[in-house]
């Protein structure tokens, strides 16, 4: 599986998503598409991005009863996304449920991949609020294990995180990191961050930039550089 930059495509409206992608002429972007526009568009603006040739990582997190999860799967998978996700937390049963739903009649399926903690969950929160005590990286270890017995493809997780996790699940079950920022940018709200380059050298197989990209004066430039960085 070759590495890829997704462009997280945080857009309020359908409007303001494709004129940003329109200004990418050579190039067709991997596109993250989110609760936010998903929400907002509905199934359509899938369909409107995939017709212009782009591969598409919808980001849903579901998380529910196996049986609500297997239905919600099925329908999703009728989108033709190419990446969709789950959060671990729903226990191997719902993963199970998951891959069901989502695998077509033909046999073949989008990726899954599975949310492990959050990064926006602290250790002190986990804790105090979940009653969860064993340490972060334990339990983001442990649901990525979870993850790949149920026969998901792979995690969304922080980049510092893709080492232990290869190790623990296997070199090609993926990973899939957002947090990652230029050395010279702004780090926003994203507390643990990397830059491209050292998310390839942490074995990151997809990474996901949202801001880097969509806010600076230059998008394509900007993704070039990222791509450069990442893909080399
Ligand atoms: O703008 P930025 O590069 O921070 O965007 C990162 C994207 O990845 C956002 O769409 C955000 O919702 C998503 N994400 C994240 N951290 C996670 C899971 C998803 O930043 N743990």
């Amino acid at each position: 599986m070759g590495k890829d930059v997704i462009i997280a495509c945080d857009f309020p409206s359908k409007e303001d998503t494709l004129s940003f992608l329109d200004k990418f002429t050579g190039r067709k972007p991997y596109v993250k598409i989110g609760m936010e526009l998903f929400y907002s568009e509905g199934p359509a603006i899938v369909k409107e991005i995939k017709d212009r040739g782009h591969q598409i990582f919808l980001d849903l997190k579901l998380h529910d009863i196996p049986n609500t999860v297997e239905k919600a799967m099925a329908a999703l998978s009728k989108l033709d996304v190419d990446m969709c996700n789950l959060h671990a937390a729903g226990t191997k049963d719902m993963m199970e449920a998951a891959l069901r739903g989502l695998t077509r009649e033909d046999g073949s399926r989008p990726l899954l991949i599975a949310v492990t903690q959050l990064t926006s969950t602290s250790q002190e929160r986990m804790q105090k609020e979940l009653l969860i005590d064993a340490p972060l990286d334990e339990v983001v270890t442990k649901y990525a294990q979870n993850a790949k017995e149920a026969g998901l493809d792979g995690v969304v997780c922080s980049p510092l995180e893709s080492g232990k996790i290869h190790q623990a699940c296997r070199e090609s079950f993926l990973t899939v990191t957002p947090g990652v920022r230029f050395a010279d940018g702004d780090k926003g709200d994203q507390v643990r961050v990397t830059t491209p380059e050292k998310a390839k050298e942490l074995g990151s197989d997809y990474i996901v930039v949202g801001r880097p990209i969509t806010k600076a004066d230059d998008p394509v430039a900007a993704y070039e550089r990222v791509c450069r960085e990442f893909i080399g």
